[in-house]
């Protein structure tokens, strides 16, 4: 499938969110890497350049160089013709004549990156390789209580159950643009798959008024391959559509190398 299908000239498609995610294992492909390459700026060459250890180096690069080839295409501009700002806390946005173009968010863990893009400025993602050695006290720590008290609850499975609360709160976090400054109680999660029959997508549980109301936000999780979790906050009026799409519909790839994408149980 193709990036554009169903993507207009000026954005995601209406209550459509984009979704694209990979793995640093395609830059092993040389034509991959170099067009990855020729997308930075020499600001983000420069910042690539500074991580002492090569796969900190590719995660950046893949991150960066899919982030500007989608949203090239979303826009219909090259990747090197769009510009960017940050805000004071580290958001950042499109600038100087890309300014109204689509809300994004970009992640990068492990060997995995993802990058979210709607037709709302208010859209976040987060991936987290759940295999790291975080103690579940520093993560129990910006949670909000009721989702410590789940997880104290949930014996063998916190751990797996708090990897899930903590990209949900970090995609959130980046949609509003807080990040790590986002109050611990001011939102609050339900995982996925809790209803009678372990149905049911991830929903926000309370929300601070500043935010707006839980209805007016989305949420998607998957696990992406064995190693990695997902999650993409937006606040989209109406119903959304979740576009996942692996990163190779925006690069020149030779052969499939894709882990799936599947939902969290
Ligand atoms: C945003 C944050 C949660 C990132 O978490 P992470 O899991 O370590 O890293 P991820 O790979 O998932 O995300 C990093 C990306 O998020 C984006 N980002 C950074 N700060 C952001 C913010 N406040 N809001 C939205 N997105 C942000 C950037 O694109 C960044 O990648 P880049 O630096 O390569 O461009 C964390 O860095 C953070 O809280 N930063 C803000 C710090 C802050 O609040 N400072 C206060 C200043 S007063």
């Amino acid at each position: 499938m193709r990036l554009e299908d169903g993507v207009s000239a000026h954005g995601a498609a209406p209550g459509e969110v984009l979704v694209l995610h990979g793995f640093t294992h395609v830059l092993a492909q040389e034509d991959v890497r170099r067009h990855v390459m020729a997308c930075l700026s020499p600001e983000e060459e420069a910042r690539r350049r500074a991580f002492a250890f090569p796969r900190d180096r590719d995660m950046f690069l893949l991150a960066h160089g899919v982030m500007r080839l989608a949203l090239g295409r979303v826009m219909g501009v090259g990747p090197r013709d769009l510009a960017f700002t940050r805000d004071a806390y580290g958001k950042p946005f499109l600038a100087g004549p890309f300014e109204a173009g689509p809300g994004f968010s970009l992640s990068h863990s492990g060997q995995a990156i993802a990058i979210a893009i709607a037709r709302a400025p208010l859209v976040g993602v987060d991936v987290e390789a759940h295999g790291r050695e975080v103690p579940l006290e520093a993560m129990a720590m910006v949670m909000a209580d009721a989702e410590v008290a789940d997880l104290a609850a949930s014996g063998g499975s916190a751990r797996r159950k708090a990897f899930a609360y903590w990209t949900l709160r970090e995609a959130f976090a980046k949609a509003v643009g807080l990040g790590l400054s986002l109050p611990r109680n001011a939102v609050s999660f339900r995982l996925g798959g809790q209803g009678p029959a372990g149905e049911g997508a991830p929903a926000v549980a309370h929300l601070s008024e500043q935010f707006g109301t839980a209805g007016d936000w989305h949420l998607h999780q998957c696990d992406l391959g064995p190693d990695h979790i997902l999650a993409v906050a937006a606040r989209v009026p109406g119903p959304v559509a979740w576009r996942l799409l692996p990163i190779e519909s925006v690069l020149p790839c030779a052969g499939s190398v894709r882990a799936p994408a599947r939902p969290v149980p």
